[in-house]
């Protein structure tokens, strides 16, 4: 990531753990080998045990997994017999199964899938895009521009104001102003007529 954004000022990376969409892919066989191993060697993280390579929980949930596996950034998770949640940076080794077979509502919420006996449920995560900021001069006011380029939010420093952009994919520049309190994230790359340099530091995203 430093690597990716090395010239630029300010670097906010993926949070880890954040997910931005969790996609459904199918139901997929396991087998002792494990189709989804991205667990392997991994004892715990934080105060999950991790029974290699998996998390089991008599309150599995889509959610838990999904959450779980985001810490780690993984692309995939899978779900097996109620309560067992893999991460992982594939799937399929052992091949497809019938959809119908992953049947098993998840030991934490009912009305969830949670895979088969061997067969896995198996999800996608995809992650925000990473974003860098610039603190750069402000561009020359376009007078013209009579779109909406902002709305505002309390903030007190310049981190304040490039969270909520980095969160928002609209998004693409913001200004803070300490002295105010307050961002105004960019929907440009150049800021409206009603705001100009007075008006706090100019960061845009790259
Ligand atoms: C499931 O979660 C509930 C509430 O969070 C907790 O009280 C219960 O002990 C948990 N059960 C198991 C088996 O982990
Ligand atoms: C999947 O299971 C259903 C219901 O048991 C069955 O009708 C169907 O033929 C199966 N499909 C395959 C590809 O095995
Ligand atoms: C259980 O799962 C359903 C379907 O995904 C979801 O709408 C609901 O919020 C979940 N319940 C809890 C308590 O998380
Ligand atoms: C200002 O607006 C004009 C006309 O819409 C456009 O051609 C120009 O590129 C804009 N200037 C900047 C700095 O974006």
């Amino acid at each position: 990531l430093a690597a990716a954004c090395c010239s630029l000022l300010l670097v906010i990376g993926v949070t880890a753990g954040r997910v931005i969409q969790v996609s459904y892919i199918g139901c997929f066989k396991d087998s002792s080998t494990r189709d989804m191993r991205g667990l392997s060697g991994i004892k715990s993280v934080g105060e999950i045990s991790v029974s290699e390579p998996r998390v089991i929980s008599g309150n599995m949930t889509q959610d838990f997994c999904s959450g779980f596996c985001a810490l780690g950034g993984f692309p995939y998770f899978g779900l097996q017999n109620a309560r067992a949640c893999f991460c992982s940076w594939d799937f399929g080794s052992i091949g497809p199964a019938n959809e119908s077979d992953c049947n098993m509502p998840c030991n934490g919420n009912s009305s969830q899938i949670c895979g088969g006996f061997w067969l896995n449920s198996v999800f996608a995560l995809k992650y925000p895009k990473r974003s860098c900021f610039k603190q750069s001069q402000m561009p020359s006011l376009n007078v013209s521009s009579t779109l909406p380029t902002s709305w505002s939010i309390a903030a007190q420093t310049a981190l304040d104001c490039l969270i909520p952009c980095e969160a928002s994919a609209e998004c693409q520049a913001v200004i803070s102003s300490g002295q105010q309190r307050l961002c105004h994230l960019l929907r440009f790359a150049y800021p409206p007529a009603s705001l100009s340099s007075t008006d706090g530091d100019f960061f845009l995203r790259g």
